[in-house]
Formats: C-alpha cells, sequence, structure tokens
C-alpha cells in the first residue's frame, strides 16, 4: 500500500517536473494526444453548446411505444424513419502547434467562418484555452488555432534579419515570426500610448536594417531625443520644422529623380532595373507623426500644409521607387487634418498597440474585423511591445515585439555606422529642381 502511494508520488513528481522543464517534449508526448482525444470525443457537446451545429434530417432507428401487452408492459418496438439531428461539422484530427493545437473543420451548409469567429470565446472557454483563432483558407473549410497559454508573455531574442528589407521583429500570437517587410507592404502605421513599445518596435527595425544596405533617415520632431543616438547609422535626420521640409523636399526630388531613371530603363519600379543602376533603398523612420501636423500658431499653416502635402506624395509614389515610410503616432486622429486620413489610405501596414483613445484605434485598424479593435482595445498596460496587427494575408493578429533596448539599438547603429550611405551621396545627382513645383501642382 505504501509502495502504491510512494509510486504514484513519484509519478507525479516525475511528470510535474517533465512538465515544468521540458515542456516541449511533454506536450507532444503526452499532452497532445490527450487533449487530441478529449477534443475529438466532446465535440460534439462543444460544438453543440457553442451553437454550431444544424439540425438535419437522418433516416435513424427510433422506438416508439408499441401495443400493451397482456402483462401490462409496455413494448417497444424499434422502427427506422426519417428524424432531426444535430449534426456537427466534420472536424479533422487536431494537429499539435508550437503552443497548442489546430484543427481543420468542414463547414455545415448555411455557416460562414464569421459563425466560428463569433464562437471563439465559448469555444475557447469549453477547451480550456487562453485563445482560439479562425481562417479559413478556402471555402468551406475553417481552421481553428488554439493556443494553450499567452504566448505573448515572455518573449526571447531578435533573430538576424538576413533579407533585404525584411525584419522580424516580434512573434504573433500563433508562434510564427512576425515580419515587417517592407518589400510586400511598403508603408506602416504605428500606434500607441506612451510607454506601449512604439519606441522598441523602431529598435528593432534600426538593429534589424543597420546590417542591410538600405539608407535609414529619421523625423523626430520631439527635438531628436529618440533618434540622435542613432545619427551614426542615419544618413539624415529632421529634428524641427525647417529641417524636415527640406528633407521631405529632398525625399519627393529624390523619388522624381528615381521616377525619370526608371522610365528611361522601361522599368516598372526600382527593382526590375538592373542592379549596378539600382539605387539604394531609402527607409524613413518618423516617430510622433502628429508633431508633423500640429501648428504653434497660424504662421505655420503653409509650413504644415507643405510638411503633408510632401509627406502624402511619399507614401503614394514611394513604393516603386524604394523610399518605404514607418509612422509612428501617438494619436493618430482626423483631428489633425485631412493630410493624415490621406495618408492613412496609403499605409498598408497598420500596427496598434495599446491606446488611450478608441478613435486612435479604429483609425489605425479601421477597416478590419471589429474583434480586432476589442483586442487591441484590451491590451493591458503591463505588457508594452504587445499590438494588433493587420497582415498581408488579410487577417489580424495580436502579437508582441522582441523588446529590444536603445543600448542595443545604439550599439547596432555605431557598429554599422559605415554602412550608412551620406545623404549628400544620394542626393548629390538630383537636378535643380524646386520640389515646391511639384507640390504646388
Ligand atoms: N516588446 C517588449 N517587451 C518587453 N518590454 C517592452 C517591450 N516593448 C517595450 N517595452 C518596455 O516598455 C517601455 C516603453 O516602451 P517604448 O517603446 O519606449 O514606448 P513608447 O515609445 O510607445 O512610449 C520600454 O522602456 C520597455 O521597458
Ligand atoms: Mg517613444
Amino acid at each position: 500500500m505504501l509502495k502504491a502511494l510512494l509510486a504514484l508520488v513519484v509519478i507525479g513528481v516525475g511528470l510535474w517536473a517533465w512538465r515544468r522543464w521540458h515542456y516541449r517534449s511533454f506536450w507532444l508526448v503526452l499532452g497532445y494526444p490527450l487533449m487530441a482525444l478529449s477534443v475529438r470525443a466532446s465535440w460534439r457537446r462543444v460544438a453543440l453548446g457553442c451553437g454550431l451545429t444544424k439540425k438535419r434530417q437522418r433516416w435513424w432507428f427510433t422506438t416508439v411505444p408499441g401495443a400493451i401487452a397482456s402483462t401490462g408492459i409496455v413494448k417497444v418496438r424499434r422502427r427506422f424513419q426519417r428524424v432531426a439531428v444535430d449534426t456537427k461539422p466534420w472536424m479533422w484530427l487536431p494537429l499539435p502547434t508550437r503552443h497548442g493545437w489546430r484543427v481543420t473543420l468542414w463547414t455545415l451548409e448555411g455557416q460562414v467562418p464569421g459563425d466560428y469567429a463569433e464562437a471563439a470565446e465559448a469555444l475557447a472557454h469549453s477547451w480550456g484555452v487562453h485563445a482560439v483563432r479562425v481562417s479559413s483558407p478556402r471555402p468551406g473549410r475553417v481552421v481553428l488555432m488554439a493556443t494553450m497559454r499567452d504566448p505573448l508573455v515572455k518573449i526571447d531574442h531578435l533573430p538576424a534579419s538576413p533579407e533585404l528589407l525584411k525584419v522580424t521583429v516580434g512573434r504573433l500570437e500563433t508562434g510564427k515570426p512576425w515580419v515587417v517587410d517592407f518589400r510586400t507592404i511598403p508603408h506602416w502605421l504605428n500606434a500607441g500610448a506612451t510607454q506601449s513599445g512604439k519606441s522598441n518596435l523602431a529598435n528593432a527595425l534600426i538593429v534589424g536594417l543597420a546590417p542591410q544596405p538600405v539608407a535609414l533617415v529619421g523625423f523626430d520632431l520631439k527635438g531628436g531625443v529618440e533618434f540622435t543616438p542613432y545619427a551614426p547609422r542615419l544618413s539624415a535626420l529632421a529634428t524641427d520644422r525647417s529641417e524636415s521640409l527640406k528633407l521631405l523636399d529632398d525625399l519627393v526630388a529624390l523619388m522624381v529623380d528615381r521616377m525619370g531613371l526608371c522610365r528611361q530603363a522601361a522599368a516598372r519600379n526600382i527593382w526590375q532595373l538592373p542592379p549596378a543602376l539600382r539605387p539604394v533603398p531609402v527607409v524613413v523612420l518618423v516617430d510622433e507623426l502628429a508633431e508633423l501636423y500640429l501648428m504653434a500658431d497660424k504662421s505655420e499653416k503653409d509650413e504644415v500644409a507643405r510638411t503633408s502635402t510632401a509627406l502624402l506624395r511619399v507614401a503614394q509614389l514611394g513604393r516603386a521607387f524604394g523610399i518605404y515610410l514607418f509612422c509612428c503616432g501617438q494619436r493618430i486622429g482626423s483631428d489633425l487634418g485631412p493630410g493624415v486620413t490621406a495618408l492613412r489610405a496609403q499605409c498598408s501596414g497598420r500596427i496598434c498597440h495599446r491606446v488611450n483613445d478608441p478613435e486612435t484605434a479604429t483609425m489605425t485598424l479601421g477597416d478590419l474585423d471589429p474583434a480586432a479593435l476589442v483586442s487591441a482595445r484590451s491590451i493591458a498596460a503591463e505588457t508594452p511591445g504587445v499590438a494588433i496587427i493587420a497582415s498581408s494575408d488579410g487577417q489580424w493578429y495580436r502579437a508582441r515585439s522582441f523588446y529590444v533596448t536603445e543600448t542595443a539599438a545604439e550599439h547596432a547603429a555605431r557598429t554599422y555606422a559605415h554602412l550608412a550611405p551620406a545623404w549628400d551621396e544620394i542626393t548629390a545627382h538630383l537636378p535643380d529642381f524646386d520640389p515646391s513645383q511639384l507640390l504646388d501642382a
């Protein structure tokens, strides 16, 4: 008896230790098979509870009371007849993922992926998992992705980013990497309240892009406090309004010049040019977008209008000519002027950290699923770096950036300072051209 008890204790401690020290093997060998069995076994009940079943007419054996026998016992007759039964969506075997599991379902007639998205929270509670996310790879199929625990609580280190203009900045809720790829999504809007992790993301970009053959340009109208330490790797930095106007004029002129280059070579964009001719890509980082649009008094009105137009120009045409925008902002609202709304329309990359006002979340995530907005509004202050992102596959994800300190970004900026193309060199051959002509037109 004592021996049996001891054995149980030893097994219990062993399992606990296994789970504690090597969760991945524990999950694959023990946790996942048990979970898969229980999910399959309980699917009918869960689907019924979450309202995902449909009534269907089926031929079924039913029992009907028959004649009363002489002994007084009701004889039951079995009959084959059509009855309405609850059918559940057909479920594949759940497959293990890094942080949980995923399973493919065949939707029933009349169902859309939205029905499953609506039931996602109920499903998560029924299965006792952290969250269930729904995607639909093709019509008639729905993939449910369950994560056991919040995978974004702790995040490891920033990996190297070997591909041009592509930086892995964090991790998605699904366990996949969160990639900012300027060649697929050229312009980004990054919103968040103070201390929400906006600058952290900019740091991650600087660390990722510093070793690459790209020019980095900074706009930091908070007096340059954020970006000045990274100046060694920046090709240009604007810290006040007049500097930013000058720099934007340069960018527009650069764009017009590259346009001419592409036209001559009959190329649609700089990537179609032969490598020898291809100009260096420029990534423009803006810290605090609102500063560019705010005016202290009336006298700045013209300057603000020019800034706004130039920035919009860059956003509209920059993509093809290798000029990419990454705009961070605490508040992104229509009250900043029509320029912001127009700029927003050009930025297809959307990142929404914790925000203070619902309007910023709506402006940033806008046209996405309303559930994304709810999720954005529920980001806790204790988890800076967590954000809702709109992905290139049309989905939205919760994600968390890798923690990249200012020191790390400064270090990268100094280490790769020699790779920073000089702004004078980039703009040297620009024809004498007055960009204001273009803006007035
Ligand atoms: N991904 C992250 N993981 C952990 N801590 C983070 C993360 N991002 C930001 N932080 C913490 O939050 C603080 C504020 O982040 P910061 O990027 O400066 O915010 P913001 O620029 O939005 O004001 C940072 O000093 C850092 O300690
Ligand atoms: Mg900041």
